[in-house]
């Protein structure tokens, strides 16, 4: 089991006049007007049908970057025919021949991939150089390394053997396909969840978001260069309904990993349920869901570091990440602080396109979300319940752009406070200081998420109370920090509650589940 060790991939800081910006921007530019086809794969075959949608950036809606291929339902059928039919060599090859295809994934997008997938992300999902670093280049690279590591962790767990007897298991890949359904936020999570399942020697049917197709394309160039066999991850576009029908109904469907909404993992959970006595083994449901990640403040915090976990945990990626923070309760003693930094900090984040790297903030992903999110803050707008106390303005004549938003809210159930958004809005309610343990309640009751949340205080006794009252309240609870960043190999990332089932992304029980255990003995 001697593997490399796992290190965590440096962040590059594309500074002005460097190499690495440049390289960066010519990609990007070359990428924008490329007109990429992208094909469906299917046994490493480019699948193109001709129903075609278009690829649009976030921040550029009237601009067509290219077309991705979609899927009818016999397209489904081969790609899961296809998986079953190269489960039975893939399943054989050795783990240490898995995990070099992973480590050499790794080490091409540390190198000629870089700027290929982060230009890509930066177009299609609109996000700002940093941030594309940060999740397409360095977070993929490193689940890639990682979880190379977890498995054979993993591989080292064996029982206990006697004289004349040898005990030991084996940790197969599951009987059957997995179904990935990914996101279109982070680049790194979308191929993370075939890439996992296919580390353990399985094999998957993908469905990235519609709005991630040009960054899928550039991981299945990745992965084929890499050496992934044929077969092993087919990746479809399409209607997602007929797509689902159609895997979850196969009796050979082993098992689910998706990162999406609450609403629709639990629909996808009762069709498991539903079909349950048709698939020949239990299927394996991991889930990452929705959020309304916290940031609770106690009156010893220091203002500016609280303002400073707002403005990152909330604006970055627009609010898009799922970990963003968009609910604080501040206590009345230092919120006045809290608000003078947050108006400075906020009033120096420049919004635009990806392309020019000052631009802090760009587009939110599509119109629809554009639309709920200007909706609810006109309603917050209108109501005598809450102020919009910075930003509110949204403009969507050439990019779906919405500016950094501050609501405070009157009560602490406002509908802003308690309804997940995905944008770059953040409500805050000011309790009295005596107050803290029964907003500590608030935060925890309500809403039905527990992805991330932050608890700021320099008091001990606080830190210890705050974190025991929301113990159940937040997958990953940061204690004087933004909850959002998550690094693999150093905080492993997965919500309870309605945030899914906390099988946490980057780690070894994450990989667990895409194994099913044969126990052997022998005696001698
Ligand atoms: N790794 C991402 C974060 O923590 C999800 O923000």
């Amino acid at each position: 089991f001697n593997v490399p060790v796992a290190v965590n991939e440096p962040v590059k800081g594309y500074a002005p006049g460097s190499k690495e910006r440049a390289e960066l921007l010519a990609t990007y530019k070359t990428m924008f007007h490329s007109n990429i086809d992208v094909p469906m794969h299917i046994n490493g075959k480019e699948i193109r049908t001709g129903n075609t949608k278009n690829i649009t950036p976030p921040h550029d809606h009237q601009h067509v970057v290219g077309q991705y291929h979609t899927a009818d339902k016999s397209h489904i059928n081969e790609a899961i025919e296809t998986a079953l039919a190269a489960r039975q060599a893939w399943s054989s090859v050795s783990w240490m021949e898995r995990a070099s295809i992973f480590l050499k994934a790794a080490e091409l997008l540390a190198g000629p991939y870089r700027a290929k997938m982060n230009a890509a992300t930066m177009i299609a999902q609109s996000k700002n150089v940093h941030q594309a670093e940060i999740d397409a280049a360095c977070e993929m690279i490193d689940f890639f390394r990682f979880n190379v590591q977890y498995m054979t962790d993993i591989f080292k767990d064996q029982p206990a053997s006697a004289p004349g007897i040898w005990n030991r298991v084996e940790y197969r890949p599951l009987e059957g396909f997995v179904y990935a359904i990914s996101p279109f936020n982070f680049t790194s999570i979308a191929a993370n969840l075939p890439a996992s399942a296919a580390l353990m020697g399985n094999v998957v049917v993908w469905k990235p978001s519609d709005h991630q197709a040009y960054s899928a394309q550039v991981i299945v160039d990745l992965f084929k260069e890499a050496g992934l066999p044929d077969g092993v991850i087919n990746v479809v576009y399409g209607d997602p309904v007929m797509i689902t029908d159609t895997c979850l109904s196969s009796p050979d469907f082993s098992g689910l990993h998706f990162t999406g909404s609450t609403y629709v993992f639990k629909e996808l959970w009762k069709q498991i349920g539903t079909n349950i006595h048709t698939y020949k083994t239990y299927p394996r449901i991991v889930g990452e869901t929705g959020g309304k990640d916290f940031i609770w403040a106690h009156n010893s915090a220091n203002p500016l570091q609280v303002a400073t976990a707002i403005t990152r945990g909330a604006f970055e990626y627009q609010g898009q990440k799922c970990s963003a923070a968009s609910r604080a309760y501040i206590p009345a003693s230092i919120w006045a602080d809290v608000r003078t930094h947050l108006e400075k900090q906020t009033s120096e984040l420049k919004m635009g396109s990806p392309e020019d790297p000052s631009n802090f903030i760009n587009a939110v992903i599509h119109e629809g979300s554009f639309d709920k999110i200007a909706k609810y803050i006109d309603a917050a707008k209108a109501d005598n319940d809450a102020d919009v106390i910075i930003g509110g303005n949204y403009d969507k004549s050439k990019g779906y752009f919405i500016e950094p938003t501050v609501i405070l809210a009157k009560s602490p159930t406002f509908s802003t406070m308690t309804t997940e958004l995905f944008g770059p809005v953040m409500t805050i309610y000011v309790y009295e200081d005596e107050a803290w343990e029964a907003s500590l309640k608030l935060v925890d009751e309500s809403t039905e998420y527990a992805l991330t949340g932050a608890i700021f205080s320099t008091d001990r006794y606080i830190v210890e109370k705050a974190s025991k009252a929301l113990e159940n309240a937040a997958g990953n609870f940061y204690i004087n920090d933004k909850p959002t960043g998550a690094v693999v190999g150093q905080q492993p990332f997965g919500g309870a509650r309605a945030s899914g089932t906390n099988d946490k992304a980057g780690s070894a029980q994450n990989l667990l589940r895409w194994t099913s255990v044969r126990l052997i003995k022998e005696t001698f």
